[in-house]
């Protein structure tokens, strides 16, 4: 009993650190420890690699090369490509919080797609990714949404994409408006969630921040202590309007311009 105690307390520090040990205390014996939502995030952050683990032991290593995010042939959405400028041959997008293997097509007639992947596990998900053997067509680079001008120059890219990744983030309203400093003037940040889920499930774990629209189409976050009407905020600097839609899951589809110089 108390061995296998110390043995999850153990795991828990090798993948968490002490951050991880503080947030069990809390969790299962109700100690009031006060993490942040950085601590918080820091805390679960590391169940994105156990998930994508069995992922890749169940879907990406029995496919291979016929796994669509491994082809080269995999056309670039149609979301993706309505938004990217008529006039530019050369296409650069970067896809924020993109995973091991960036979820975005690799052709797009007329376009050369150059893809630029981040990710704060991205390290992690080399690990993975040699323990699988497998080369990716896009090496994910390490970077949170909340730090990208760190990393790229402000005015870069031709669209900028985030799926399902941006409400697990620690600083939702920092990763947007940085994703929106890197898209050059005029173009589109894309981003794709689940709509209202981080109520569904009551704000557990990584589930901190809650993406959700209005009947005038803005785009809301919530958390447990407030909510801002991201539309409303920073139509100063760009338009962001919303819509869900269902393609056998629901999707809240946020499309946000930023202004171009004036
Ligand atoms: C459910 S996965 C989605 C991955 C990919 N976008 C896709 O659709 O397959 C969520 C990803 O968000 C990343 N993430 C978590 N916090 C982030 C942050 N602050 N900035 C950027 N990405 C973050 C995680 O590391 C994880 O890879």
């Amino acid at each position: 009993m108390v061995f296998s105690k110390v043995k999850t307390a153990l795991r828990i520090f090798i993948e968490t650190g002490p951050i991880g040990i503080a947030y069990k205390l809390r969790n299962k014996y109700g100690i009031p420890i006060p993490l942040g939502k950085k601590g918080l995030w820091r805390a679960n952050v590391c169940e994105e690699v156990r998930w994508w683990d069995g992922y890749f032991q169940n879907e990406v290593v029995p496919k291979r090369k016929d796994y669509s995010r491994l082809r080269t042939d995999t056309p670039l959405q149609e979301r993706v490509v309505e938004l990217l400028p008529k006039d530019r041959e050369i296409v650069q997008i970067l896809d924020v919080g993109a995973g091991p293997l960036t979820h975005l097509g690799k052709t797009c007639p007329g376009k050369t797609v150059r893809i630029t992947a981040v990710d704060p596990l991205a390290a992690e998900y080399d690990r993975m990714l040699r323990k699988y053997g497998i080369e990716p067509l896009v090496r994910t680079q390490k970077g949170d949404g909340e730090r990208l001008t760190d990393h790229f120059a402000t005015n870069t890219f031709d669209l900028v994409y985030a799926r399902n990744c941006i409400d697990h983030s620690y600083d939702p309203e920092k990763a947007i408006l940085e994703m929106i400093a890197v898209a050059r003037p005029g173009c589109f940040v894309l981003m794709e969630h689940h709509p209202n889920e981080a109520e569904t499930v009551n704000y557990v774990g990584l589930h901190q921040w809650n993406f959700s629209m209005n009947d005038a189409g803005d785009f809301i976050i919530r958390s447990p202590t407030g909510e801002t009407n991201m539309t409303q905020k920073h139509q100063s600097v760009c338009s962001i309007q919303c819509v869900t839609l269902n393609d056998g899951e629901w999707w809240l589809v946020t499309r946000i311009q930023k202004h171009p110089l004036q």
